[in-house]
């Protein structure tokens, strides 16, 4: 296991649930309006899981659809990483759940938690276990059904979230290396800014947790917008320094869909015009750790890059944890 490797993307797919939810559709269930939703985050409709339609449902079908895009069977995968807060359920994890599913046995399988950036962190695991040597292709995915961990009657934060997932496949390369740089920082001392408080062992599962509300996501929107747009806009910096590139190299920009404001203030912070920073929030609402990935499968396959070209994508997240990586496509 001397060997380094370089890292080949081979392809990548996604996957979004049919239900569509609109702004005026929200409008009907707490006290607001398509106006304030646009104007305040960009979004105007999300997709919404089915009721018995989980995390590793949407993994299977973007999965599958990266498979196919990479012309590889799942037999050639020896690992699988799932970036996830919104697990099947707590254990097995939804990457064993993923692996089930796809009828591939007695390889690795993961999940791994960090938020919003958890494709970013998934993509510095799967290089490290690549270039090592330890794993020659890994499947590598961002699902979220976040519609299930929302406070429906919460108006601050129920017009921001959606669900989908997008999936990745890496591989051994001897050759080039398509993953130039990742850079990833995180900061627990903003754990309560935005988290959810029920179901682990801080607070187990009882009556009274259900009652107090415990089980959806909770947070202080301006708190984490105020951070938001500094820790990108870091990360972006450090990762491109990392890859030795410079700004201009650098063909399209896919940050964390969040909110519009946030995207526009890191691109105005990073000097970056925003023809070359790509925005899908208005579609699909911020579905965390699904969101880069996606993003990037649409960018490829709307034709906004193409083969060879240079994308840098950047996310934040609740722990805060925040990250970004310079990939060629
Ligand atoms: C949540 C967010 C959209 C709120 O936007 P904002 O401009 O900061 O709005 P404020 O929190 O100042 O709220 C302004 C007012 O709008 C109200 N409001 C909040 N949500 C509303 C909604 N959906 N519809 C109508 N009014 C709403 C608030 O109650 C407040 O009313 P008040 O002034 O009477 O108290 C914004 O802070 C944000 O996007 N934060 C980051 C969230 C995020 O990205 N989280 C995930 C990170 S990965």
């Amino acid at each position: 296991m001397n060997k380094k490797f370089g890292v080949k993307i081979l392809g990548t797919g996604l996957y979004f649930p049919k239900k569509v939810l609109t702004n005026a559709d929200l409008a009907k269930m707490v006290d607001t309006s398509d106006e304030w939703i646009r104007t305040r985050t960009g979004i105007k409709e999300r997709r919404i899981s089915e009721r018995n339609e989980t995390a590793s449902d949407l993994a299977y079908m973007a999965s599958s659809e990266a498979l196919k895009s990479s012309n590889i069977s799942p037999e050639q995968i020896d690992l699988i990483l799932v970036a996830t807060i919104t697990p099947d359920m707590f254990f097995p994890s939804t990457a064993c759940l993923l692996q089930k599913k796809l009828g591939i046995n007695s390889i690795a399988a993961f999940d791994l938690s960090a938020a919003c950036s958890g494709f970013i962190y998934g993509i510095a695991t799967a290089k490290a276990f690549i270039s090592s040597g330890f794993y020659k292709t890994v499947l590598l995915v961002g699902s979220e059904t976040l519609s299930k961990i929302t406070d429906w009657n919460d108006r601050n934060t129920c017009v921001l979230f959606g669900d989908g997932a997008g999936a990745m496949i890496l591989s051994a390369s001897e050759e080039s290396d398509d993953v130039l740089s990742v850079y990833l920082g995180a900061d627990g001392s903003y754990s309560d800014l935005l988290f959810m408080p029920g179901g682990g062992s801080a607070n187990p599962t009882t009556i009274e947790t259900v009652n107090q509300n415990f089980h959806t996501m909770k947070m202080q929107g301006k708190d984490v917008f105020k951070a938001a747009v500094p820790k990108m806009a870091l990360a972006a910096q450090k990762a491109l320094e990392l890859s030795g590139k410079k700004l201009e190299d650098i063909n399209l920009f896919i940050p964390h869909q969040a909110n519009m404001r946030i995207i526009e203030a890191v691109a105005k912070k990073l000097d970056i015009s925003m023809d070359r920073v790509f925005v899908n929030i208005h579609k699909t609402g911020n579905i965390s750790s699904a969101t880069t990935i996606t993003a990037l499968d649409e960018a490829i396959k709307t034709g906004r890059v193409k083969r060879g070209d240079l994308v840098e994508m950047v996310a934040f997240g609740g722990g805060f944890t925040w990250g970004a990586s310079v990939v060629r496509i």
